[in-house]
């Protein structure tokens, strides 16, 4: 895992940090081991709420936003995307002007691309390969190049390295778009609201009075501010799965995710589907887009007294729930 290749090179000595100093932190998910590090000189940036959160509670100090100046080293846990994992990369060498940075990655992450292009760029002073990955460290990157850029897509929407569907509309979404029911209005959710496509076509509905986006990376719901200029839209950095809102809704939408990292995970399409139940007013309505093969049935129907199947496509299926259920949470 990733803190053996940490800690086996600081054990080693392959790899000195400074004596003293900050050190950047970037990116890490809550199950990467920083034991290694001395946690009175380590900042965490993290842009996921979630992950956020577990680290404070760790006693760590913790940023939302990151930094550009002021540490004496950083290190880099590499997400899957290339270009987030290159404007962290550019992000750690600012904020260390130049020093040392140690990028961490896992192999089916593409830590060995990472590096054919870090090594072009940087002057790398070592490598250690184990657990299926690679821990590398460099100074003097010359990397200002990959500092993070806006991406224009069609329809006018911004997006940001390493956000969901940051290339194009997510299909599934889509989907959900164009068979949006037209008599959506009250007080609307959408849980994992991203750079704020659906909440795009909600807020088409005269009838919606105000529209919570709830979204768990802040990078996603920045792109969503820029996407959406409307008095009626909050914006809500927060876990859907624990989120409770003062006043409950009438209408909650979603596209949930169904995938930690790689390894998919329907477990949190079910989560999703069980906080909207528990956010609904007692006659509220639940609509939500899903890939044919994922098995969220089930949880529709324990959480809800009528659940309805809408038409979908071939590959997508439109799912409906009316009245939650009041089970005790
Ligand atoms: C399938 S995407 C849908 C995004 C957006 N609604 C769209 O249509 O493009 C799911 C979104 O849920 C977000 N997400 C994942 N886990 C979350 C959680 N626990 N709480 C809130 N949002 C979460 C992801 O960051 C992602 O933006």
């Amino acid at each position: 895992m990733f803190h053996t290749r940490l800690s086996l090179a600081l054990r080693d000595g392959a790899v000195s940090l400074p004596q003293d100093g900050r050190l950047l932190v970037i990116g890490p998910s809550a199950q990467h081991d920083l034991s290694a590090l001395p946690t009175d000189r380590v900042t965490i940036y993290s842009r996921i709420f979630h992950e956020h959160a577990h680290w404070t509670s760790r006693g760590y100090d913790t940023v939302s936003t990151l930094p550009d100046i002021g540490f004496a080293a950083a290190l880099v846990c590499a997400p899957r995307s290339k270009p987030l994992a290159q404007a962290w990369v550019a992000a750690a060498t600012k904020a260390t002007d130049g020093g040392q940075v140690l990028l961490d990655g896992q192999k089916t992450d593409g830590i060995d691309s990472l590096l054919k292009t870090i090594r072009k760029k940087a002057d790398l002073l070592g490598t250690l390969s184990k657990a299926h990955g690679k821990l590398v460290w460099f100074d003097k990157a010359d990397v200002a190049d990959w500092a993070t850029t806006d991406t224009q897509l069609d329809g006018g929407f911004t997006t940001r390295p390493g956000v969901f569907s940051a290339d194009g509309i997510d299909k599934g979404s889509a989907v959900l778009a164009a068979a949006m029911p037209d008599d959506i209005d009250g007080r609307v959710a959408d849980l994992g609201a991203g750079w704020g496509f659906l909440s795009q076509h909600i807020l088409q509905r005269s009838g919606v009075t105000s529209l919570d986006l709830i979204e768990a990376d802040l990078v996603a719901l920045d792109c969503a501010k820029l996407n959406i200029d409307d008095a009626r839209a909050n914006f809500v950095w927060g876990d859907a799965t624990q989120f409770r809102p003062p006043q409950l809704y009438d209408v909650v939408i979603s596209n949930p995710p169904f995938h930690t990292g790689r390894a998919g995970n329907p477990e949190l399409g079910r989560a999703f589907i069980r906080a909207a139940a528990a956010m609904l007013a007692p006659s509220g309505r639940f609509v939500m887009v899903a890939n044919r093969h994922l098995p969220y049935e089930d949880t529709l129907a324990e959480q809800f007294n009528v659940v309805e199947d809408l038409d979908g496509t071939p590959g997508f299926k439109l799912l409906s729930g009316v009245k939650p259920r009041r089970t005790r949470r």
